[in-house]
């Protein structure tokens, strides 16, 4: 099949890799003159795994091309996938006007029918709003018979983890016009490869696909935001809030999954999305009570580390230097949106600390973020980090800092001390070392904490 792809981010580009993997001819469209001439060039601007040589094998075979001509895209491919950008408004709403702009060039420039299909995470009512945009477009054209469908089918990838997800997704949501239709029988023989053993596809109308995407990135984001809340009283109470996720993680009705308390969630997904939501829900007259609760939860969670650097080592930190590992807001992705590392170092040099940043990943977005700074030490490696430093901060759990030689690290700081943001050392271990572990409501191994 022909397929062109608007927008070339991680859901566009992952997309495209995954679908001429499998045979299919795809153009990907992008105004960012620049990305398309490097994606020419083989060169991936994001990292995630895999990802690079399914773009070189495919661009290589012919099956996978690029430009910035909304006119190639549309004339090459009967089906169009919308994945650009939704930055959030002022308010917390979504910025519908890249996808928009997608239905403008597709109403301008299509000649024969189409399938469009936003993949881009959108609020309800969208898709309705893309096709009163192509049908204005054909209209002004005189060619109003012109048949086309939207679709929504929303992504449900994780960065990090991108390529795999497309390629064995748990489900695929297909929100129709019609059920049973032509689009729908397209799509299906589309995702074919990807829907081997059991059928993956759930087919429903395209509002309640549109608010599957929100419903689920929430329902999520709403689980971690409770075990941080849960972590916060384990803190007060005296317990450790590791052996209660266990404890109610074997509940299957709760499940292991998500229920990790940390340094709050990040990334270009879970913050938007719970705030879009929320902007989504007042528009309608609703309060989203859970929501906004989940939202200041998160908020509140991205300090609490520097909360407790600041109950041990004091308000004024002049003087002091953190060693920080981990800055991208989960591990195997160098994205760095809304992550937690960044509140915090923010923190810290606002309280006069110097930092010592360390990430397998995300060093050269840091250097962009924040450019060249006095009290930023951009380290080589995650024991360089430790030079000088007071103590250790671990913000992101990527694994080659799981199990790291604590001798050295206890030589290293100035204070035998690491504030372990993911929870991922065990404490009893660390004090063989002679270091203490501050974690994420896990006080019942100490005195109850002050804060
Ligand atoms: C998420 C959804 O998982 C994905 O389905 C959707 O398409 C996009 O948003 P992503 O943002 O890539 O994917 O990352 P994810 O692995 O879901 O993690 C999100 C954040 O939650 C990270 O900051 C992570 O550290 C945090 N998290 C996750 C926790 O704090 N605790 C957990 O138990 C799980």
């Amino acid at each position: 099949m022909q397929i062109a792809i608007f927008g070339t981010g991680y859901v566009g580009l992952v997309l495209a890799a995954t679908m001429s993997d499998v045979g299919q001819d795809v153009t990907c469209v992008d105004v960012d003159v620049e990305k398309i001439a490097g994606l020419k060039r083989g060169e991936v601007p994001i990292y995630e795994p895999g990802l690079e040589a399914l773009v070189r094998d495919n661009q290589a075979a012919g099956r996978l091309t690029f430009t910035t001509d909304p006119a190639v895209g549309v004339a090459s491919a009967s089906i169009i996938f919308i994945a650009v950008g939704t930055p959030p408004e002022e308010d917390g709403s979504a910025d519908l006007r890249h996808v928009l702009s997608v239905g403008e060039m597709v109403g301008t420039l299509m000649q024969e029918p189409k399938i469009i299909i936003n993949k881009s995470t959108v609020p309800v009512g969208t898709a309705d709003r893309v096709k009163a945009t192509v049908t204005a477009r054909l209209a002004e054209r005189g060619l109003t018979g012109l048949e086309f469908d939207v679709v929504s089918n929303p992504e449900f990838l994780k960065e990090g983890a991108a390529v795999a997800d497309c390629m064995k997704p748990d489900r695929i949501i297909l929100g129709v016009e019609t059920a049973g239709g032509r689009s729908e029988q397209l799509l299906r023989e589309l995702y074919g490869p990807f829907n081997r053993n059991h059928d993956k596809i759930l087919v429903m109308d395209v509002r309640s696909a549109e608010l599957t995407k929100y419903a689920a990135n929430c329902m999520l984001a709403a689980k971690i935001s409770f075990m941080n809340e849960m972590a916060h009283l384990a803190d007060k109470i005296g317990a450790d809030i590791e052996k209660v996720r266990l404890g109610i993680g074997s509940d299957p009705r709760i499940g292991y999954h998500f229920i990790y308390p940390g340094v709050g969630y990040g990334g270009s997904c879970f913050p938007k999305d719970v705030r879009a939501l929320i902007s989504t829900a007042r528009e309608h007259g609703i309060d989203p009570m859970v929501m906004e609760a989940v939202n200041n939860r998160n908020n509140h969670q991205k300090t609490l580390l520097f909360d407790k650097i600041r109950a041990r080592f004091g308000s004024d930190l002049r003087g002091r230097t953190f060693a920080l590992w981990g800055l991208s807001f989960k591990p195997n992705t160098d994205d760095i949106r809304e992550a937690p590392s960044r509140t915090l170092m923010e923190a810290l040099w606002a309280a006069g600390a110097h930092v010592r940043a360390y990430d397998p990943k995300a060093m050269k977005a840091c250097q962009e973020a924040y450019g060249d700074r006095p009290d930023l030490f951009l380290a080589q490696s995650q024991e360089q980090a430790l030079e000088g430093a007071d103590a250790l901060v671990l913000v992101t759990e990527w694994k080659s800092f799981r199990s790291p030689d604590m001798a050295e690290i206890a030589a290293k700081l100035k204070q035998p001390v690491i504030f372990d943001g993911r929870n991922i050392f065990d404490p009893a271990m660390a004090a063989g070392y002679g270091l203490e572990i501050v974690g994420i409501g896990r006080s019942s191994r100490m005195q109850p904490e002050t804060l």
